[in-house]
């Protein structure tokens, strides 16, 4: 086998990220013969818990994807439990020797990943420690993943990633955006770049604009107090929504590897077109969920929820135009959108071309529907390709008509990996492609800071507010009338 052997130690072992996401995907890597039987997990946290509670915990995680030709014991019995506490040097040591016991006991060769999925004002504190405790590995590979958030703001990402810098290499250093872990995400480069029809129409001769939702039906939950310093832009537009658009936008690169796909994706984030304050005014647009009815059910306002500000100016909903100052995409309208409490959970691409320049089958029920292709990211995977083709047997009109590729309909939901499995494993294997460069976090906040600084001193009353359920506030829908447009919501119905 060519699977990767290491220690995988994970900082914040009883946190929902772990229990939620790593455990259940460790244990389909391993089910699905991607781990080697050379792997030990180690989980860290301050609560003392013994090897015995921490298996039953890991088993608990699990037990939803359970393959009954696994024994559930066999699999636990990789992982151990150390308890720490991050401020005292003490437990590092005794860590270390921990690892190497386990380095010899599973035979592990040295490698070690360490998985920071803890509170993130420790990260730096612990990169710093366990370079120099002597944790990292003297015989092997080491690599530190890091969680999102990654600083706050771009000061406090470079105070962040300079500390992590002094202790580990930039390319020991994985940051994770798991939308770059997800099937359809990756997908995006495929279907650009392995199709002779899409390519020579990917430009702004033929694409009139590209719209990226990604809403959801979950409020804030019991994260206000996370929230409520970050909101919707720093949580998904800073990260995730702007990774879609630089790989919808990028250069194909010269080779598939992980440096000259990062240096397309970096140019693109140089190339968005600088925004001032004013520009904010213009063309973003934000909003916070106010009470309102969804899948039947009463909800809640924000301002209702535990640990957030009954006054609070923290936005659940953003959306935005963005440009992109280069050949390929002069004039071309980027626009984004994210919400929480949103009617439906979908995150879908549009890519909308532009109409010809004459209708000959003018119909007044029905005129030509311009051509789009969406590619649907998540719940429903696929593409859908909008076209026009002749309608009914008599006559000369058109009518619109969709092709449909399904990438998870009849499958079991199971079989599509999940992002976090993908990651892993990629860690496992040193491929740092889907993970995030210093160079396009920095670009990216740099872009962010100037949304958040002219949004930061709003008054509560100021705020412009969306009833639960619904699209967001009609603004969203303001910024792309005036340019002519309409955001299109297009995911077909699932059998
Ligand atoms: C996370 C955000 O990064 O992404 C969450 O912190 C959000 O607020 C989540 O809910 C959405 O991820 P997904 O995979 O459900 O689209």
């Amino acid at each position: 086998t060519n699977s990767p052997k290491s220690i995988i130690v994970i900082f914040g072992a009883t946190g929902d990220l772990a229990n939620r996401k790593l455990y259940p995907s460790i244990y389909r890597l391993y089910r699905n013969g991607k781990l080697s039987e050379n792997f030990a997990v180690v989980g860290v946290a301050r609560r003392p818990l013994t090897n015995e509670d921490f298996r039953n915990n890991v088993k608990k995680s699990i037990s939803h994807f359970e393959d009954k030709s696994i024994d559930p014991d066999a699999f636990a019995s990789h992982f151990h439990y150390h308890p720490f506490d991050v401020q005292d040097l003490s437990y590092y040591q005794s860590l270390n020797k921990l690892l190497n016991t386990l380095d010899e006991k599973h035979e592990t060769e040295g490698n070690r990943i360490f998985y920071l999925a803890m509170a993130p004002n420790f990260f730096g504190t612990l990169a710093t420690n366990l370079k120099s405790e002597g944790l990292t590995s003297t015989n092997g590979w080491t690599r530190l993943v890091i969680e999102k958030p990654f600083g706050h703001n771009f000061k406090s990402a470079k105070e962040l990633n300079d500390q992590i810098r002094e202790a580990f290499t930039e390319d020991q250093i994985y940051r994770i955006d798991h939308y770059l872990g997800k099937e359809m995400v990756q997908n995006i480069e495929v279907i650009r770049f392995a199709n002779a029809m899409f390519e020579p129409l990917w430009n702004n001769q033929h694409i009139s604009n590209i719209q990226i939702t990604s809403s959801e039906v979950l409020g804030v939950e019991d994260r206000g107090r996370y929230y409520e310093s970050s909101g919707a832009l720093r949580d998904m537009v800073q990260n995730h929504m702007l990774q879609m658009m630089a790989l919808l936008a990028m250069e194909p690169p010269i080779k598939l590897t992980p440096e000259e796909i990062r240096s397309e994706k970096v140019k693109v984030l140089r190339a968005l077109k600088p925004i001032t304050e004013e520009d904010v005014e213009k063309y973003f647009v934000r909003g916070q969920y106010d009470r309102g009815i969804l899948n039947g059910e009463e909800i809640n306002g924000y301002r209702e929820g535990n640990s957030v500000d009954p006054e609070s100016n923290t936005e659940t909903f953003v959306s935005g135009k963005l440009l992109i100052e280069n050949f390929r995409w002069a004039g071309v309208p980027f626009y984004i959108r994210t919400g929480k409490r949103m009617k439906k959970k979908s995150t879908e691409i549009v890519i909308q071309f532009k109409d010809l320049p004459m209708n000959l089958y003018y119909d007044k029920e029905e005129n030509i529907h311009p051509n789009l292709l969406v590619i649907h990211i998540q719940p429903y995977e696929g593409i859908t390709l909008h076209l026009n083709a002749k309608k009914g047997e008599y006559g000369s009109t058109s009518t619109p008509i969709t092709l449909n590729y399904n990438n998870n309909g009849s499958n079991d939901k199971m079989n599509t990996p999940e992002a976090y499995e993908v990651l892993l494993n990629d860690c496992m294997r040193g491929d740092s492609t889907n993970f995030t460069h210093w160079d396009e976090v920095a670009l990216s906040w740099k872009f962010v800071d100037i949304i958040s600084n002219a949004w930061e001193n709003t008054k509560a009353e100021q705020f412009p507010n969306y009833e639960s359920g619904s699209n967001g506030p009609k603004e969203s829908e303001a910024l792309l009338e005036n340019d002519g447009f309409n955001w299109w919501s297009v995911t077909p119905e699932e059998e």
